[in-house]
């Protein structure tokens, strides 16, 4: 599928294995743009939104909250105004998150290398502008704006770990990490009957995206892991492997932000940040937000066991 690396091969893969994985990928490339072609919409009038969404009422259902199964007890209208602040913190977490992403997709499209996945990548860029646009809309619209983005992670940055034949495997291992999460709640929050309409919309609309999205990201990176393998990245493998891990744990912390603890009228918010992330019973949650995603690294042989220590 993509252009060939002019690097030495140090372990070649078996000509019907790459044949193979290209040709899945080409396949996945080609169906994934027609279904996005076939399920364009306008987001701009896409979506009905109310004149306001009541304060009263859980803009997240009580089992997506970062306190639920915990011993952490907040009374009904705390609990309430954390729904609202986290489904800001959720919205804006794409907002930030995504941006950030694009630009990696918009430095690769029109190279040689993803010439034939362009199509697929202008689809994917599209969409997700699409979906800053309506995330922030909501945010604009019935909050104080997006809450602003958290300071820089150190696992944002180029590390030795994304250098040399691993880079385009953790730009979109990266990708496909932040949109697991995402997808593990919008595919849930899409159907809710307790939320506001608009909320389960806009959770639906993203769900009925991201779909697409994943399927295209584990095709790629499934090909992006063999071919780092095969240019000499055996050795780096281990530090990749952590890199990973870090960033799927950073990503699932990103959903514990002391500024919603802060606005639901909690004491100490950072406090409770800390008891909430070591809780076993938010670990195991932690653990079925990635189940996939472990398994298909798993699967893909980056690590053995778990990403979760
Ligand atoms: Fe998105
Ligand atoms: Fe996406």
């Amino acid at each position: 599928m993509l252009g060939t690396s002019r690097r030495r091969r140090a372990h070649p893969l078996p000509t019907t294995t790459k044949e193979t994985m290209s040709a899945k990928l080409d396949a996945v490339l080609e169906r994934l743009s027609e279904l996005s072609r076939r399920g364009y919409y306008n987001p701009y009038t896409r979506f009905d939104w109310p004149a306001d969404v009541p304060r009263d009422s859980w803009w997240m259902d009580p089992e997506f909250l970062t306190v639920h199964g915990t011993d952490e007890i907040l009374d009904g209208d705390v609990s309430i105004r954390l729904s609202q602040a986290e489904t800001i913190n959720f919205f804006s977490l794409h907002v930030h998150g995504i941006r950030e992403l694009m630009g990696e997709v918009a430095i690769r499209i029109h190279t040689p290398r993803y010439r034939r996945a362009s199509e697929y990548l202008h689809h994917f860029l599209g969409e997700e502008n699409d979906h800053m646009w309506f995330f922030a809309e909501f945010c604009n619209r019935y909050w104080d704006g997006v809450y602003p983005a958290a300071a820089p992670s150190p696992l944002a940055a180029t590390t030795d770990a994304d250098a040399g034949p691993w880079n385009d495997f953790v730009v979109f291992s990266r990708i496909l990490i932040f949109e697991e999460l995402f997808d593990y709640y919008n595919a849930r929050l899409g159907t809710s009957t307790v939320v506001p309409p608009i909320v389960a919309e806009l959770h639906n609309a993203h769900h009925h995206d991201e779909n697409r999205h994943v399927a295209f990201g584990k095709r790629l990176v499934e090909w992006l892991y063999a071919e780092a393998l095969e240019n000499g990245g055996a050795c780096g493998k281990p530090a990749v492997a952590t890199y990973i891990k870090n960033y799927i744990e950073h990503s699932v912390a990103s959903m514990y932000n002391p500024r919603c603890y802060a606005y639901a009228g909690v004491a100490n918010p950072l406090a409770l940040r800390r008891r909430l992330l070591g809780h076993p019973a938010r670990r195991q949650v932690h653990s079925d937000i990635m189940r996939r995603l472990d398994r298909f690294y798993l699967r893909l042989g980056l690590y053995e066991g778990s990403w979760v220590r």
